[in-house]
């Protein structure tokens, strides 16, 4: 059994980890941004004893302390950590505001940031620690001009700067024997991937915890499909 905690939890794919997750026996702890889409989360809540929902904005400091305080009172340490929380506008270059480029990075690259510091006690102690965050197929440089992908370009550049992180995450937090990896779920039907994309979210949160699974304990720094295949930076 590990101890792990999910952002962005209230819907799409990080309400789809957490159903899995517990299925799995796990100690849960879930987090939301607001109260008004995260319904069914607490009625999951009401029926599993291994769940602890709590409130984490990941774009307020604020919010995210005050819920790593709350999850150090009851948890006395966190195996993994799941970035998921993230938005998207699909504005391409030329098109997006400034102002949507800002929130994005805000959320997708500077939420991750803040939240896994936050929780760097916490995985500290934990049982061979892995910081998973949510990256994108399209915030592959290599990948650019290669693939039909494309067009929401701060999304793009906030998911190459997340890999960043990752990378740079998986050097600096060896130290502490933390690991990070970068997944990309693949193209899923959430609010966010829509209803013509190829997964359903169940389909593509059982096949990328199956490949984490799998990895060995020497796995770090990479960036990985829902297929296990290894995506270029
Ligand atoms: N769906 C895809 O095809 C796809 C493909 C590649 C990568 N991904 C990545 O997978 C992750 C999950 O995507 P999804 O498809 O499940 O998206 P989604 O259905 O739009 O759900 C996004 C989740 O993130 C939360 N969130 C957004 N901003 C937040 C904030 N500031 N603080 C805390 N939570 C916040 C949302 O909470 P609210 O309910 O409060 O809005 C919601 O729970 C994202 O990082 C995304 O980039 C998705």
């Amino acid at each position: 059994m590990k101890r792990i905690l999910i952002t962005g939890a209230s819907r799409g794919i990080g309400y789809e980890l957490c159903k899995q997750l517990l299925k799995e026996e796990h100690q849960v702890v879930a987090t939301y941004r607001s109260e008004k889409t995260a319904g069914p989360l607490f009625e999951l809540e009401d029926r599993s004893k291994n769940l602890l929902c709590l409130s984490m904005d990941v774009n307020s400091s604020t919010s995210v302390q005050s819920a790593a305080e709350e999850i150090s009172e009851k948890f006395p340490f966190l195996d993994q950590v799941f970035n998921n929380a993230g938005i998207l506008d699909w504005s391409p270059l030329g098109q997006v505001s400034a102002e949507s480029f800002l929130s994005i990075y805000e959320t997708n690259v500077v939420g991750v940031f803040r939240v896994s510091v936050a929780v760097l006690p916490l995985l500290q102690k934990g049982h061979e620690p892995l910081i998973i965050n949510l990256s994108s197929r399209l915030g592959s440089i290599e990948l650019r001009g290669n693939s039909h992908l494309g067009g929401a370009i701060a999304y793009q550049c906030s998911k190459a700067a997340l890999n960043m992180l990752t990378r740079q995450m998986s050097i600096d937090f060896a130290k502490e024997g933390i690991r990070a990896i970068a997944i990309s779920p693949g193209w899923v039907r959430t609010d966010m991937g829509g209803r013509e994309a190829k997964y359903e979210v169940s389909e593509s949160v059982k096949l990328f915890l199956s490949q984490i699974a799998q990895l060995p304990s020497s796995a770090n720094g990479i960036f990985m499909g829902e297929d296990g295949e290894i995506i270029p930076w």
